[in-house]
């Protein structure tokens, strides 16, 4: 059975299937031919925190593959008090065909994977977002032609973005550079683990962020304070303040480069209105995306009919 659970599970021909099956749903759907690939299949949705692309790409992904979802708070779902998780995991499993959940803790993700019976997405946790990033690298395939050289700065936190997109950058030979102000880079942890998944991969941490942007085919930021991280925000505000991509850091990266961002943006903050709205920009065609990337990552998951390797 597979999951979803970190992009550390994939490996580089899971990852292209994954972006051709995107590519070829996208054109189909684009000529209005909605298959019924998935056709009375139920995603149950366990979510944590709030969402809005992650939960509705996926809503509509099931609707237009002939599925159907249901959403759950993690609250509403009774985790954490009312009965165990594990036997949560198990009831939704056998109601389910795939779980979809976004979580604080990644060993929620985790557990589910254990006990669910069904496979399971994450949806982004603390440590990872993996569809996200599969949309990214979709999404510079689809605007610069091809992944492999290509080189990506991402300026900002070290955080769960970053870290899915540093794999996945790896799986795909995408030069990747990461620039954060010290104490919010990378986890040392994550990147030993980088290390011995993808020793040849081109990851560098460059902590000037004009220095990372150099040459940069692709720049990508977040924002500086997750979810679950807003007590920090003033204080983050400070420290990040030389982080923000504007036009004068854009001005720095590779001619013809394109700007991203995974969205919800804090405009004004880590990136400013002209370079967000501005014609390099691609974080809106990224957002799309991730409906399209969501029935990658299903029909690929489920094996569908059609599609079966
Ligand atoms: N990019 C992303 O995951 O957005 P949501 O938090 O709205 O799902
Ligand atoms: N790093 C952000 C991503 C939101 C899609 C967060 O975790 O809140």
């Amino acid at each position: 059975m597979r999951h979803l659970s970190s992009l550390f599970h994939l490996d580089a021909d899971q990852v292209n299937d994954i972006l051709n099956i995107t590519a070829d749903v996208k054109a189909k759907h684009a000529a209005g031919d909605r298959q019924p690939l998935l056709a009375g299949m139920v995603a149950v949705m366990v979510f944590e925190k709030p969402s809005l692309r992650t939960r509705i790409s996926f809503e509509t992904a099931m609707a237009h593959l002939g599925g159907s979802s249901v959403f759950l708070t993690t609250e509403a779902a009774g985790l954490g008090g009312r009965e165990s998780n594990a036997d949560v995991a198990r009831v939704l499993g056998s109601y389910a065909d795939l779980i979809v959940m976004r979580t604080f803790e990644q060993s929620l993700i985790d557990k589910f994977i254990d006990e669910a019976g069904c496979p399971v997405i994450n949806g982004l946790s603390n440590e990872s977002h993996p569809c996200q990033a599969l949309t990214d690298f979709f999404t510079i395939r689809e605007s610069l032609g091809a992944l492999e050289g290509k080189r990506l700065a991402y300026v900002g936190d070290g955080n769960n973005v970053a870290s899915s997109l540093a794999v996945g950058a790896a799986l795909l030979k995408v030069r990747c550079v990461v620039s954060s102000p010290a104490g919010y880079e990378l986890e040392t942890d994550f990147l030993l683990q980088l290390k011995q998944f993808a020793p040849d991969a081109d990851i560098s941490i460059v902590e000037d962020p004009r220095e990372a942007v150099a040459g940069a085919d692709v720049v990508y930021t977040d924002v500086w304070a997750s979810m679950g991280q807003e007590s920090e925000t003033e204080a983050r505000k400070k420290v990040f303040a030389a982080y923000r991509v504007d036009a004068d850091l854009m001005s720095a990266a590779a001619p013809g480069a394109v700007f991203m961002h995974c969205l919800p943006a804090k405009r004004g903050l880590e990136v400013t209105d002209d370079v967000l709205d501005g014609p390099q920009s691609i974080a809106f065609q990224q957002a799309e995306n991730r409906m399209h990337t969501a029935k990658g990552i299903l029909v690929w998951l489920l094996q569908a009919d059609g599609y079966l390797e």
